[in-house]
């Protein structure tokens, strides 16, 4: 079912969550070949761009395809996060921006006192969000935790607090700061978000299957399921959960075939926006969350880590696909 934040229409319910290291423009292609409905790319340091380092404008690269596409940025400083978000919408235009509340890294956290630091000073989450809300024609939304820690769970607070300073959607990941990734996620939180505001509310965490993605849109009420680990080596899982939240289709076995096939192809749109070195190092982490579960799985993944050059780790994935259909 399509939703709307702000003047976006989304065509569906599933949305890419932003990871650091991951949600480049090579895996959002991916992503979006699956069907999902807004993309997160991975976040930006406001200061970064406010300081011109080539590295992080590199980051903002995206493509028509990708859209809608929405393009964190990560900071502590009104008036750098404002500098940040007008360059982004000037140079990039994305659809949407979102202001990271939720990163629980302790350079982000502690050093910075960005991310889910946040959380923890109501009066500047108001100050950040009005003030990008200004400067950008485009929907302003905001990624959150559940609070900062047990004792301090304001994900309620913090979100009317943003919606009040013109905020568009919403993003609640189930977990405080200190919790990191550990035990599971508090659905109860996103519902009360859910029903304290009217700005739409995108749930995330844990999300690993098209039932859990239900679930979470039942028992919350949430407009809309954000999924982040849950796609590393199973970027089909888009594709499972938007068929099944809105035609109810149940999801097919993914065959080892389409998984080593897509292990070409992400390498290749990676070598396509990267150089060759870098795409390598990206790709062997990769590799290995595409392999979990298939045959002999350790010894090829042994073999990746030594690769050096494009065509080692090709001859690599190639041979073992023909040791497998000699298997299979
Ligand atoms: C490798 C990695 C990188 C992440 N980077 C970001 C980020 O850049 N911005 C952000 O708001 N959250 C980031 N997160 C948190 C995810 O967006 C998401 O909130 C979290 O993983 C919970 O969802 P999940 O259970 O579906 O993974 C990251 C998570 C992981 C695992």
């Amino acid at each position: 079912m399509s939703f709307q934040i702000g003047n976006v229409k989304i065509k569906n319910n599933v949305v890419l969550a932003p990871m650091a290291g991951i949600c480049n423009s090579a895996y959002r292609r991916i992503i979006k070949e699956m069907g999902c409905g807004l993309i997160y790319a991975e976040m930006v340091s406001d200061k970064a761009i406010y300081y011109g380092s080539k590295k992080t404008i590199d980051m903002l690269y995206m493509t028509e395809m990708e859209r809608p596409i929405t393009q964190q940025i990560f900071g502590s400083d009104k008036d750098s996060f404002v500098a940040a978000a007008k360059y982004i919408y000037e140079t990039m235009k994305p659809d949407i921006i979102d202001i990271n509340m939720g990163c629980p890294v302790p350079k982000v956290a502690l050093r910075a006192q960005a991310g889910s630091a946040l959380l923890k000073n109501p009066e500047k989450v108001k100050e950040i969000v009005a003030a990008v809300v200004e400067v950008v024609p485009v929907p302003v939304t905001v990624k959150i935790r559940s609070g900062w820690d047990q004792n301090s769970i304001n994900a309620v607070e913090i979100a009317k607090i943003c919606e009040e300073a013109g905020a568009s959607a919403i993003a609640v990941h189930g977990r405080t700061r200190s919790q990191g990734y550990s035990g599971t996620v508090n659905l109860d939180i996103i519902r009360d978000v859910k029903q304290a505001v009217s700005i739409p509310v995108i749930g995330n965490g844990d999300i690993k299957s098209c039932y859990d993605a239900k679930h979470m849109m039942e028992y919350t009420g949430c407009d809309a399921v954000m999924i982040g680990r849950g796609v590393l080596g199973n970027p089909w899982l888009i594709r499972e959960c938007v068929e099944y939240l809105d035609f109810g289709i149940e999801p097919k076995e993914v065959t080892i075939k389409e998984k080593i096939d897509m292990i070409m192809k992400h390498f290749t749109y990676l070598l396509e926006t990267k150089p060759e070195k870098v795409s390598l190092l990206e790709m062997r982490s990769h590799a290995s969350w595409y392999l979990k579960g298939l045959p002999r799985n350790g010894e090829v993944r042994n073999k990746i880590m030594q690769t050096t050059t494009k065509d080692e780790f090709l001859n690599c994935i190639l041979e073992y696909k023909r040791s497998l259909d000699y298997e299979i």
